[in-house]
């Protein structure tokens, strides 16, 4: 018999966690929910943190946890990380906020220009929704075409163009596999933002040609995550990946990647080891080091079209000094060697938590592309990774993945609610000694 199950979890969480739930409740007396991110919510609310230094946080309850949060995966740095502490502290004395540009953007956009292969210039924003939007607005620009073609399954952010069937599930009236249909992420989308919209499953090339060749007319743009994060961690194969680009440049179809989580792949990004070039790349996350920061990069050519006025994007804090400082330190702090070592702590974890799995038979993996974003989950039969969306659904088991994710926080260690969880460069071997038997303890009392 499990002596662990979801009510346990549930019990155990609502005492040790008995003051974020107060701060919940007081919360949501002056915000809707008690905060202001709905994906703070971990189970039955979030839990509230004090302060943060290297890969561990303090909560208001009291534990030092090891985060495997990080942020959704923005600190690839862990928590005040000495490099951007100085460079932030450098940055302010001299004002943080102005109506002209400086000299730190120009250095940013070098380095991601240095990196990422498909990026020859750079536009800053806030965060990766705008620069998703301002994608999908160049490549309408570009070519002159209205709708786009999204993965189900794949998150762009959060606006009324792009949230649409990143989070569609089998209640949903999202169609067949072979046809899925778009559906919107929230109430409050118009009805003409979701018909733009063509969808296509995850690997499937039969299906992707033929839904790409019918559409390509009206299509401006496909845009993709390599490996999807909210919609259960699905990675595209890469010839799939390789087949896109020819056809997407046969058709006339920019391609856009989506990298504002995969950038942590490598020095170059996921796209260097697909080594498969898109049209123009989002970029998010770890490159604003923790500051709130999003990056449009792309060809010359289509990036051109915001050179020339054909499309015009401005906001008033893109590219903001502060953003740009911290994400110059979180960059350069991230050479190729520290990339090598959090590549290595992620296949680490995964051999050792997967082999344990597989010698007991316990029916559990840790999953991903072999990357420091990963994903877990307790399956419902004998395949051990979801190949597209819909495996998501039909492979892991819901409940038991959710009683995983409170019991790691009870037992110290802070994930990602839906089953995911990113490493950050202070963790130390024996961080990562903890994290692998963390999980094969929860999960062994989960499957008794
Ligand atoms: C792949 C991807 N694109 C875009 C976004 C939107 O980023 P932000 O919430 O920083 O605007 C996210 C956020 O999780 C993401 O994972």
């Amino acid at each position: 018999m499990p002596s662990l199950t979801l009510d346990s979890a549930l019990d155990t969480f609502s005492q040790r966690f008995a003051t974020s739930a107060r701060y919940s409740r007081e919360g949501s007396e002056s915000i809707p929910g008690g905060y202001s991110r709905s994906s703070f919510n971990f189970g039955p609310h979030a839990i509230f943190v004090e302060r943060g230094e290297g890969a561990r946080i303090e909560t208001v309850d009291g534990h030092s946890m090891l985060d495997l949060n990080n942020n959704f995966t923005v600190n690839v740095l862990g928590h005040d990380h000495p490099a951007i502490r100085e460079a932030l502290l450098a940055a302010i004395p001299s004002g943080i906020s102005f109506g002209n540009p400086g000299l730190l953007e120009g250095r940013l956009a070098e380095i991601l220009i240095e990196r990422v292969p498909s990026v020859e210039r750079v536009q800053f924003s806030c965060s990766a929704t705008e620069s998703c939007m301002s994608a999908i607005r160049v490549a309408r620009g570009f070519t002159g075409r209205t709708r786009y073609a999204k993965f189900e399954g794949g998150y762009h952010g959060f606006s009324d163009v792009l949230h649409i069937s990143s989070h569609a599930g089998p209640d949903d009236d999202c169609g067949s596999d072979t046809d899925p249909k778009p559906v919107p992420d929230s109430g409050g989308i118009p009805a003409n933002d979701v018909a733009n919209v063509v969808m296509l499953p995850q690997n499937d090339w039969e299906s992707c040609e033929r839904i790409l060749r019918a559409n390509a007319a009206d299509l401006a743009c496909l845009i993709l995550e390599l490996q999807s994060g909210a919609g259960g961690l699905v990675a595209l194969d890469r010839d799939f990946v390789a087949r896109l680009r020819e056809l997407t440049s046969e058709l006339g179809i920019l391609l856009i990647f989506d990298e504002t989580i995969s950038l942590r792949a490598g020095y170059h990004g996921a796209q260097g080891l697909y080594g498969v070039t898109p049209d123009l790349t989002v970029m998010g996350k770890m490159i604003g080091g923790g500051m709130p920061l999003g990056a449009l990069g792309g060809s010359a050519e289509v990036m051109g079209a915001l050179e020339s006025g054909a499309v015009s994007i401005s906001g008033t804090h893109h590219g903001h000094k502060l953003a740009l400082a911290a994400g110059i330190a979180c960059m350069e702090t991230m050479d190729r060697a520290a990339f090598d070592r959090l590549n290595a702590c992620a296949g680490r974890v995964m051999s050792e938590v997967n082999g344990w799995a597989a010698s007991r038979g316990v029916p559990f993996a840790v999953y991903g592309a072999g990357y420091s974003h990963l994903s877990y989950g307790y399956f419902t039969g004998p395949e051990r990774e979801a190949r597209s969306h819909r495996d998501y659904w039909r492979l892991v088991d819901g409940e038991r993945t959710q009683t995983i994710s409170l019991e790691l926080a009870n037992r110290g260690i802070f994930p990602v609610h839906r089953g995911e969880f990113s490493l950050s460069l202070p963790m130390s071997d024996d961080d990562i000694s903890e994290i692998v038997a963390t999980f094969t303890g929860v999960v062994a009392d989960l499957a008794g």
